[in-house]
């Protein structure tokens, strides 16, 4: 992420988050995002995307538990899945993956090892977590795993938004 372009209306920060089967995950963090940048005056200051490595569920609706759960919270969830692929790695200023097999998954798309930089963990923002620990997949679990996952985005998705705020030129 270069930290000196100024982040304008003309030149807004697109961010596309990543996880395994965009249903769970990226999704919420993407609807998180977007409702703190529209709740802060700035929603027109960013272009917010995600996608899922695997093509395992592309075209759904985000999981109905991770909408609930989105939902309770104020937070719509309307995206389909989709899967990223390498001509995202040129569109994005910040590619945020989920966990550890995710970031390699996107890694190995970047042949030429060109975009390094911008593919980073969710949880380096996390204020809670020192170790750039995983968003844990919540999929095969029960409820209080989605409120757990909803609970890491928010507050990481909170941290980088006060971060690029600084970077927002009216
Ligand atoms: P997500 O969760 O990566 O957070 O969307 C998952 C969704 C589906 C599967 C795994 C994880 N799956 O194996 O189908």
């Amino acid at each position: 992420m270069s930290k000196a372009t100024p982040i304008t209306k003309e030149n807004p920060f697109c961010i596309c988050f990543v996880c395994l089967g965009n249903i769970c995950r990226s999704p919420t963090a993407e609807g998180i995002f977007q409702h703190l940048a529209e709740e802060r005056g700035l929603g027109s200051y960013f272009y917010i995307d995600s996608a899922g490595t695997s093509a395992y569920h592309i075209g759904e609706k985000a999981n109905s538990r991770s909408r609930s759960v989105a939902e309770e919270n104020g937070v719509k969830l309307k995206s389909r899945a989709r899967q990223f692929d390498a001509a995202d790695l040129e569109e994005f200023d910040l590619i945020l993956a989920m966990d550890s097999s995710n970031y390699q998954d996107i890694r190995q798309l970047d042949v030429q090892n060109k975009f390094a930089e911008k593919i980073k963990m969710m949880r380096e923002f996390d204020p809670d977590s020192k170790h750039h620990d995983d968003v844990p997949d919540p999929y095969y679990g029960g409820m209080d795993g989605f409120q757990n996952v909803y609970d890491v985005l928010y507050r990481s998705s909170a941290a980088l938004l006060d971060q690029l705020e600084q970077r927002v030129e009216e």
